[in-house]
Formats: C-alpha cells, sequence, structure tokens
C-alpha cells in the first residue's frame, strides 16, 4: 500500500482587517474581553464581491506553484467549506474550472471547522489505495457572510480565509500519513449551526427578518465539549500509535479559542512552543485555521521534514478529529 505524505501548502488571506476596536464600534464589546475571551485581536474580511471559491483558488494555486506542478496533474480536489458561493454546483467544481484541473473530480466536504482534518484523512486513503496521485484538499471560508454583526456572541469570533494542501503518494520510509481518529456526534446539532437557507427552512422573506441565515451557537456548550474533545482525541490518538506527547514536535490545533488550546496543550502536558497559537491575527477561519497555522509553523522554520505534527479540531456536528503526520518537506 503506498504511503501518503504533504508535498506542497499554500495559503490565502484577503488583505482588510477588522479589529476588535472596529467591533466594538459595532457592538457592545471591547477589545479587553475579546483578548482575555478568545485571544483574538484582529481578524480578515473579504471584500463583498470576494466568495469561497476566489480565495480557494489563490491559495490552491501558491500550493500548486510551490510544488511546481500543473493544474491539470491534479488528480482530486476536495473543498472542505460551509461557506460555499452556492449549494451548488459545488465549489470544488468551480475550483476545478479556475484552476483548469482539466483531469481532476472532487466534491466539498461539509464538516465545520472539522471540515480539515476530515478532508485530509479522506486525501490520504484516496492516496493510500493506490487510485490517486495527486489530491488537493483546501480548507475555505468566508464566516463574514454568515455573521449577524449585531450579535456580540458570535460576530467577534470569526474571519476569513483559506488554506490548500497537495498530498501524494512517497516511498521514503518514516515520512508522511501516521494515522487518524475521526468522530462525529449529532446530538450536538442545535448547539452550533445555520438554520435557514436549507431544505428544512428555505429562504423566505420570515427567515430572514428572523435572521436565520446567520451562525447561532450556545458558546458554552461548544467550549465544553471542546475542551473535553480535543484533549481526548489528541491522547487517544497517540496511544495508538505508541507515541506520548513528548514525542510530538507541533500540535497544530483548530484555532476556536485560546483557551480551549491552552487547557488542551496543558492537558497534554505539552510546552506552549510545541503548539501553534495564531487565532491573535486571524480569528476563527473555521476549515481553514488548520492550513493557516501551518503556513505560520513553516515560515517560522518551527515545522521541519521530519517532525511529529499533530493536527486536531472540534466543530458544529458536532464534529471531532485529528490525524499524526511525520513532516515530509
Ligand atoms: O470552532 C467552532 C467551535 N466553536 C467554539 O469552539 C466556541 C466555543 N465557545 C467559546 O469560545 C466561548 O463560549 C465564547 C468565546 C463564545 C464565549 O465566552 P464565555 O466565556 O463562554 O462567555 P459567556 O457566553 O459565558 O458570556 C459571559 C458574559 C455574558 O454576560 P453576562 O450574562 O455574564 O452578563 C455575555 O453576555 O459575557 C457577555 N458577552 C460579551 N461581553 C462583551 C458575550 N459576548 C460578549 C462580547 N463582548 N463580545
Amino acid at each position: 500500500m503506498p504511503r501518503a505524505k504533504i508535498s506542497a501548502l499554500g495559503s490565502y488571506v484577503p488583505p482588510r482587517l477588522l479589529t476588535n476596536d472596529d467591533l466594538s464600534k459595532m457592538v457592545e464589546t471591547n477589545d479587553r474581553w475579546i483578548v482575555e475571551r478568545t485571544g483574538i485581536r484582529e481578524r480578515h474580511i473579504a471584500d463583498p464581491e470576494v466568495a469561497t471559491s476566489d480565495m480557494a483558488l489563490k491559495a490552491a494555486q501558491a500550493a500548486l506553484e510551490q510544488r511546481g506542478i500543473a493544474a491539470s496533474d491534479l488528480d482530486a480536489i476536495l473543498v472542505c467549506t460551509v461557506t460555499p458561493d452556492m449549494l451548488f454546483p459545488s465549489t470544488a467544481c468551480l475550483v476545478q474550472n479556475g484552476l483548469g484541473a482539466t483531469g481532476a473530480w472532487g466534491f466539498d466536504l461539509v464538516a465545520a471547522c472539522s471540515g480539515f482534518v476530515f478532508g485530509l484523512t479522506t486525501a490520504a486513503s484516496m492516496i493510500m489505495s493506490g487510485t490517486h496521485r495527486k489530491v488537493l484538499v483546501i480548507g475555505a471560508d468566508t464566516m463574514s457572510r454568515i455573521l449577524d454583526y449585531t450579535d456580540r456572541t458570535t460576530c467577534i469570533l470569526f474571519g476569513d480565509g483559506a488554506g490548500a494542501m497537495l498530498v501524494e503518494p512517497t516511498d521514503e520510509a518514516g515520512l508522511g500519513f501516521i494515522g487518524h481518529l475521526n468522530e462525529i456526534d449529532g446530538s450536538g446539532g442545535q448547539y452550533l449551526k445555520m438554520p435557514a437557507g436549507g431544505s428544512r427552512l428555505p429562504a423566505s422573506a420570515e427567515t430572514v427578518e428572523k435572521r436565520l441565515h446567520y451562525v447561532k451557537q450556545d458558546g458554552q456548550q461548544v467550549f465544553k465539549y471542546a475542551v473535553r474533545k480535543m484533549y481526548e482525541m489528541c491522547d487517544c490518538l497517540l496511544k495508538r500509535h505508541g507515541f506520548t506527547p513528548a514525542d510530538i514536535k507541533l500540535l497544530i490545533p483548530h484555532q476556536a479559542n485560546k483557551r480551549i488550546i491552552t487547557a488542551t496543550a496543558e492537558r497534554l502536558g505539552l510546552p506552549e512552543d510545541r503548539v501553534v497559537l495564531n487565532i491573535d491575527k486571524y480569528g476563527n477561519t473555521t476549515a481553514a485555521t488548520i492550513p493557516l497555522a501551518t503556513d505560520d509553523a513553516v515560515n517560522d522554520g518551527r515545522l521541519q521534514r521530519g517532525d511529529l505534527v499533530l493536527f486536531a479540531a472540534v466543530g458544529a456536528g458536532y464534529t471531532a478529529g485529528a490525524n499524526l503526520w511525520r513532516w515530509s518537506y
């Protein structure tokens, strides 16, 4: 069975910034509350004409350029998102066309904040099955389009962005994908959702008037689940493969709240310098947090070839996942 490795990474965030002070002019909040409770200082927001596929395309092009291959070399494109340009055609189809990836099939993967981790697992399985040689996994979300900027409990949390990783076979012993753990628990679906716009509550004047096309969250319920699950996923996956937290070079967690990340790191016994935290710059970009955080870690030299890296995420659904890789470029 071929092994799977990550061979390139690209990311994109829109240039426009929305700071905590900007938000304090829109809703009753302040920089101190947001920094203390979440760790977020600013987030990037897409201009009105920019949609998820536009950001996904830029991240994808950066990954292809880094690897030095043409879009036509791709076998598949997976776009992990909860903010597709439209319900159909899929954002994967839009990206495939925009890239000119004439030989690729693909689909959108809906797992909210766990999307990228589920996407990496799927891509690794496609490579290991021997049926695919180049799978591009993209995490992209334009959260600003589904946020209610009159609701201070949610609008301060999220930002926009995209990241892409290329997954390919490798015959280099000891590098690449080691294992994964994925879970869903639909009993938590009520605590974080966008109620309208699907077949249950199609768009109508009433759904718009009731502001049902926006993110609704019971923050405390999600927080409790996330703190417990993030640790459990990491601990269980490491044990399954005979590792301890001391063996990992970096934990790259989904960036939803600094307090969730530090609680997970503390329970694992990981010092600060072995956990990537960049929520201050981007907020929660949903499916894009892990590639954006990985890009930061690669660029500042914290993640290097041969390092053991653990990706972990928890999100709406509930969904939860973790992946273990030996970094390969
Ligand atoms: O990635 C997807 C998964 N999502 C998550 O992981 C998010 C998980 N949840 C959280 O991160 C946290 O629950 C929040 C950051 C959303 C909220 O933090 P919290 O410490 O749980 O605050 P809280 O909801 O308990 O609210 C505490 C107080 C309330 O006021 P009272 O009732 O004590 O008077 C809120 O109304 O803070 C108030 N509050 C705010 N105050 C200033 C809520 N939002 C704000 C705000 N600015 N933006």
